[in-house]
């Protein structure tokens, strides 16, 4: 019983002994930040002593990280993947040393076995639910779009094209004339967006998609600047549902955004905890929820909900 007892041990830890490290991307957007926030304020609420490390946005220093978590013997590592290819050896390494790896909020092109779950929203239905919004907004009218994606490679950009390629199919009157990365971020989404109103002519613009909230803000600045009015000469929806984009819905320069939730890391600490203490093995993909919000809704008491929650 004894012998039994001590090998069980170490799976029995209690949250407060765990130690966790967090390989996260960098802070590219308002919902990145705020993912970083919620996660901390997990660990910190059950006790759990979270390693940090932020990448820049670079996936050799998110395995730089992941090898140094490895290194210390940490009990568990979360990894918000900056693409989605690249990461067999790595999680291979964690794998042969024991420590299982929990996936936020982006997939990777690895096998299953090599990680325990994946937290994340279905990134295939959220471009599909924009493409879908659009199709209904426009009702048969002609409708050029343009397109902002996310950062390269990543699961997000790929799935979220994807997503709304298909929302939009046999619709002929929409259309995508430009497509072009504005890598998640507000500054991006500006440049990339100036550039498509420069190629195509403000006027022949009727939509925008954004794969994020941060470059349709970067966007609805490059808009205005053009002496357009965003969210009616061209409408926009995009991904997130950050604060800044349920004030753009409430000023009426902005028309819809697809709900992210921040806080992955509940989902993914709660199942870390089952399986440190007693081996339950979670579900391979603990889905997220996508809710669309449009000026339907009453924005500006979301917003201000959001803002308490210290988004
Ligand atoms: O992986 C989730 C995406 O990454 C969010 O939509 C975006 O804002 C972030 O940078």
């Amino acid at each position: 019983l004894l012998a039994s007892a001590i090998a069980l041990a170490p799976m029995a830890a209690m949250a407060a002994d765990l130690t966790i490290g967090f390989s996260q991307i960098g802070s590219e957007s308002g919902w990145r930040a705020a993912e970083t926030t919620v996660t901390r304020q997990e660990a910190e609420r059950r006790g759990i002593d979270l390693k940090f490390a932020d990448a820049q946005q670079k996936q050799e220093n998110q395995i730089k990280a992941i090898r140094s978590f490895i290194a210390q013997g940490v009990d568990a590592i979360l990894i918000a993947p900056v693409v989605a290819t690249g990461w067999d050896e790595v999680l291979e390494e964690a794998k042969d040393a024991e420590i299982p790896v929990v996936l936020l909020d982006r997939t990777v092109d690895a096998d299953e076995s090599l990680y325990l779950t994946a937290v994340t929203s279905d990134l295939v239905h959220e471009g599909e639910v924009a493409g879908q919004w659009l199709v209904d907004e426009m009702n048969g009218e002609e409708c050029r779009i343009v397109e902002l994606q996310g950062t390269t490679g990543s699961s997000p950009a790929i799935d979220r094209k994807t997503g709304f390629e298909q929302g939009i199919e046999g619709h002929d009157n929409l259309e995508i004339v430009r497509s072009q990365t504005g890598d998640f971020t507000r500054a991006q989404g500006k440049v990339v967006m100036e550039s498509f109103l420069k190629a195509e002519g403000g006027e022949n613009i009727c939509a925008l998609y954004a794969h994020n909230d941060d470059m349709a803000v970067g966007a609805i600045q490059a808009i205005k600047e053009a002496g357009l009015k965003p969210g009616e000469d061209i409408r926009i929806v995009a991904i997130d549902a950050v604060p800044d984009a349920h004030k753009a819905i409430a000023d009426g320069e902005m028309n819809a955004t697809i709900e992210l939730t921040p806080n992955m890391a509940g989902p993914a600490l709660d199942a870390l905890e089952a399986y440190l203490a007693d081996g339950t093995e979670p579900e391979k993909w603990i889905q997220t929820e996508s809710r669309l919000f449009t000026a339907d809704d009453d924005n500006m008491a979301i917003f201000n909900e959001k803002k308490d929650l210290g988004y």
